[in-house]
This record gives structure tokens, C-alpha cells and sequence, in this order.
């Protein structure tokens, strides 16, 4: 077996370029940990003051583990550094994007931190109302919104409804009749922008289901049909142009064109939009090749933008609000599995990869199979002397494409037993679960100063049956 300059074995496969050959198989790159996450003398990982031997001991493995001190650090930054850089301004607020994942528990933290929510669906604007997040920070998003949906949230008294159709102005202008009340709206715009990101999870160039086009004159049609519904209160426009983004100058497009187009509306509709949706999307890191940019920047970059665009397009500046989902709850959660089986696996040409199986996989981070992520992972429960090894990481599943992690330096030991923690599980790992091959899913345990607090619990095979009317 050929070994690396650096020691490491790669048993005759290559590694990605961004892979470095870690100088110590037990230490971990910090950038990528919840802020509470250190590995102790002994290498054992602890988050939140509890070792991840102790929380597989109390909730088992498979757990996703939310950082709550790391969590609630990034929404208030992302508060704070938004209200500072639009203080002089008409002000920002800050919608955390449920769909990263939103548990009631969760929903209170941003309740008590002051931030604002969005939900695109009925089930995440139930989780957040019972959390009791005050009605006028939730906006309400989602592109096929049924009747019920949109009734709850006017019943419930949301501060804005974002349309995505010609069809959807109709229909909330049908039921806001109906009820004898108003809906505060804005219009989804796509603005045709291609943000560098997965072709999956980039939404606002124009071949893909989501907002009404600039480019063909829908928007336009939109705004128009708002503005004249007598229930309807057209507040501006709104736009998302994707996820995982780390070319600013995406979002200075965007801001451009958005900016343009509300004074065009303002000149044509004869009044000013005094609010303006920027979205969520910022970058993470997931691995040592990606670098985002720190908040207060970003924040500062795009108040700067949009008051000099405001000033070019000579409108009063708007309201502005994002929507972070990925940013806030990504790095503050990591997933902890336990090692079973590990195989030797040659492949064409004759090197050996190392395949490390665990015990969950594609149906707690479906994110690796549908995007071709890439994530990283660290034995977490002792320290090893053995070098490190190049290994993908495997689940559970009946499928090959069942991988976790597709590479990275693992101790060469790694054996059953051992518990990998793989960080940046926060976000869309949770909200993205299923049940495939009838798989339960895992816990969210919340930690913090030493107390694991269970925030979901696990799923029981009799959670599974309960739906199933023969069993
Ligand atoms: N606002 C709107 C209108 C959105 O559609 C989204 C994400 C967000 C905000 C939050 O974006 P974030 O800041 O989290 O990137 N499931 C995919 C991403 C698709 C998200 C769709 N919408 C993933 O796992 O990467």
C-alpha cells in the first residue's frame, strides 16, 4: 500500500483538491464546529459541555446535536448586523428560513431573540404559532399554496404572504374577500440571475418553477393585479436566487435589478413599495475549501448597495428583509453516528477504498446524494495513533448511492463502535429525512452548558406501523 509524503494512505486513490492531508487525524478544523465543540486530552469531542460518548450513552446514535449557545449566537448576529448596517436606512429585518429546520423548541429560541420567521408550508407555520411567534414577524412562503394555508395565515394575522403566481393573487384576494380582511403582500420575482451554486437549489433564473419573470413582463402583470385588489395591500417585491452562495456579486445583481424594478413599479403604480425581500442563500462552510464571508460585511455590503441604488433610481429607500436559513442553523448542529461495518473495497485500476459504514446515512442527509455535497467527518470518541487513511462514508440503505460523506482522512483504525461526528448537519439534513428502507429517524437533542435537552425524540418502528392501517 503506497504511502503519502505526509503519511497518509491513499491506497492508490485520489483525493479531491480541496482534501488536505490532516497534519493530525484528531484535531478539528474549528471553522467547521458549533462554537462550543473543542476535542478534550483524551480526543473525545464535547459540544455544549457534554461529550458525544455521554450523549450516545443517554440518546443513542443516529442523534443530530444542536448547538443552542452557537445557534442562537448567529441569529443575533445576523439581527444585530442587519439592524446596525440599515439603521440609517429604513431598516432590516431578519426572517430565519424555517425549512433549515424548525422544531417548536427552536421556534421559542427565535421567539425570545427577536427574530422574524419564514415558513413555506402550513406544517412549519403551525410549529412556529404554537411556539408563539408574534403573527407580524411571519412571512408566508410556498409557489402551489392551497386554500387551507392560506387561510390559516390570514386568520392568524401574518405580517406578509409572498405570491409566487398570477393564479395565487387571485386566490388570496378570493379568500381575503371572503374573510373581510386584507393581506399584506409581496410579489416572488425571478430576476433571471444564475448564482453559482447547485443547479438544484439555485431559483432565480427563469427556467424553473418558482416567482413571476421581470423578463417576460409577468412581474409587471403581477404587481399591477396586486396593487388594484381591494384586499390586498401591495407592500414590494421579493426575490431568492438560490442557496449556498458565495459570489457577492450575485447578490449585488439581484439587489440592482430589484432596486430598478421597484422604481419602475413605484413610477407606474403610482405610489412607493416600502418594502423590499432580498432572501436567504448566504454560503457556509462545509468543508476547508469554502470560506464565507462574516455577517456584519455582508450586512454592511448590501445596505450600501441597495441605498446607492435607491439613490441611482432616486425612490425612497424600502424596507429590507433576508431570510438565513442554511447560515444560522448549518453550523450549529452535527450529526454523531456509530461505526459498524468497515470494507475494503478495490476499485477499477486497483486502489482500495475504504468504505466506513454507520448507522444512518442517505435518509438523515439526503444532501450528499441529491446535490453531490460535500461534507466532512472526525472520529469522535478517542484518540487515535494510526494515520490517517482517505474512507468514504456509508449508511444504512439498499442503495449504493447511500453515501455521507464522500471523502476524507480518517484514522486508519477506525473500527466498530467508534462515533463519527459530521458537522454542518443543521441545516436541510433534519428537514429532509425519510423513512427509506423504513428507517426511524434520528433525535434532535439541543445542548448546552452540560444538559442535553431532547428537542424531537426518536422515532419508534411504532411511529412507523401507527400509519400503517394493516399492521
Ligand atoms: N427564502 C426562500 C424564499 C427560500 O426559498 C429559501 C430556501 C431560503 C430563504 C433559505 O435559504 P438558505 O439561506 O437556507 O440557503 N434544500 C436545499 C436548499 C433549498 C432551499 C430552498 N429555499 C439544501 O439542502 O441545500
Amino acid at each position: 500500500m503506497p504511502t503519502h509524503e505526509a503519511g497518509a494512505l491513499h491506497a492508490g486513490i485520489p483525493a479531491p483538491a480541496w482534501l488536505e492531508v490532516p497534519a493530525d487525524v484528531n484535531a478539528l478544523f474549528q471553522p467547521l464546529w458549533p462554537r462550543t465543540a473543542f476535542k478534550k486530552d483524551d480526543a473525545v469531542l464535547q459540544v455544549g459541555g457534554i461529550t458525544v460518548t455521554d450523549l450516545a450513552a443517554q440518546v443513542g446514535t443516529p442523534a443530530y446535536v444542536v448547538d443552542e449557545t452557537d445557534f442562537r449566537a448567529r441569529a443575533t448576529e445576523f439581527k444585530e448586523s442587519f439592524a446596525t448596517a440599515f439603521a440609517d436606512l429604513a431598516g432590516a429585518r431578519v426572517h430565519y428560513a424555517s425549512k433549515a429546520l424548525i422544531t417548536v423548541g427552536i421556534a421559542r429560541w427565535l421567539v425570545e431573540d427577536g427574530l422574524a420567521v419564514d415558513v413555506s408550508s402550513a406544517g412549519e407555520l403551525e410549529i412556529v404559532t404554537r411556539a408563539g411567534m408574534p403573527p407580524d414577524r411571519i412571512t408566508v412562503h410556498g409557489s402551489n399554496k392551497r386554500d387551507a394555508y392560506l387561510e390559516r395565515a390570514l386568520a392568524t394575522g401574518v405580517g406578509r404572504i409572498v405570491v409566487d403566481s398570477l393564479q395565487e393573487i387571485d386566490q388570496v384576494e378570493r379568500i381575503a374577500a371572503a374573510t373581510s380582511t386584507v393581506a399584506p403582500v409581496q410579489l416572488r420575482c425571478s430576476i433571471g440571475i444564475e448564482a453559482h451554486t447547485h443547479e438544484f437549489i439555485a431559483t432565480s433564473h427563469e427556467d424553473q418553477k418558482f416567482g413571476l419573470s421581470l423578463a417576460d413582463g409577468q412581474a409587471m402583470e403581477g404587481a399591477r393585479r396586486a396593487a388594484a385588489a381591494p384586499h390586498i395591500e401591495f407592500l414590494g417585491i421579493h426575490s431568492h436566487i438560490g442557496s449556498q452562495i458565495f459570489d457577492v456579486e450575485a447578490f449585488a445583481q439581484a439587489i440592482r435589478r430589484l432596486v430598478k424594478f421597484t422604481a419602475l413599479l413605484d413610477a407606474s403604480l403610482g405610489g412607493p413599495l416600502t418594502e423590499l425581500g432580498l432572501g436567504g442563500g448566504f454560503g457556509v462552510a462545509y468543508t476547508t475549501g469554502h470560506d464565507p464571508m462574516p455577517i456584519p460585511e455582508i450586512a454592511q455590503g448590501m445596505a450600501d448597495l441597495v441605498a446607492r441604488e435607491c439613490q441611482r433610481e432616486k425612490i425612497g429607500v424600502p424596507h429590507v428583509s433576508v431570510e438565513p436559513g442554511r447560515a444560522i442553523a448549518g453550523p450549529a448542529g452535527i450529526t454523531i453516528y456509530t461505526v459498524g461495518v468497515v470494507k475494503e473495497v478495490t476499485i477499477p485500476g486497483g486502489g482500495k477504498r475504504l468504505y466506513v459504514s454507520v448507522d444512518g446515512g442517505m435518509s438523515d442527509n439526503i444532501r450528499t446524494a441529491l446535490y453531490g455535497a460535500d461534507y466532512s467527518a472526525t472520529l469522535a470518541s478517542r484518540r487515535s495513533a494510526a494515520p490517517p487513511r482517505l474512507a468514504r462514508v456509508v449508511g444504512v440503505h439498499c442503495e449504493a448511492g447511500d453515501i455521507v460523506v464522500e471523502d476524507e482522512y480518517l484514522p486508519a483504525d477506525i473500527a466498530a463502535g467508534d462515533i463519527l461526528a459530521v458537522p454542518v448537519t443543521g441545516a436541510y439534513c433534519h428537514s429532509m429525512g425519510s423513512n427509506y428502507n423504513q428507517v426511524p429517524r434520528p433525535p434532535i437533542v439541543a445542548v448546552r452548558d452540560g444538559l442535553a435537552n431532547v428537542l424531537v425524540r426518536r422515532e419508534t418502528q411504532a411511529d412507523l406501523l401507527a400509519r400503517d392501517l394493516y399492521a
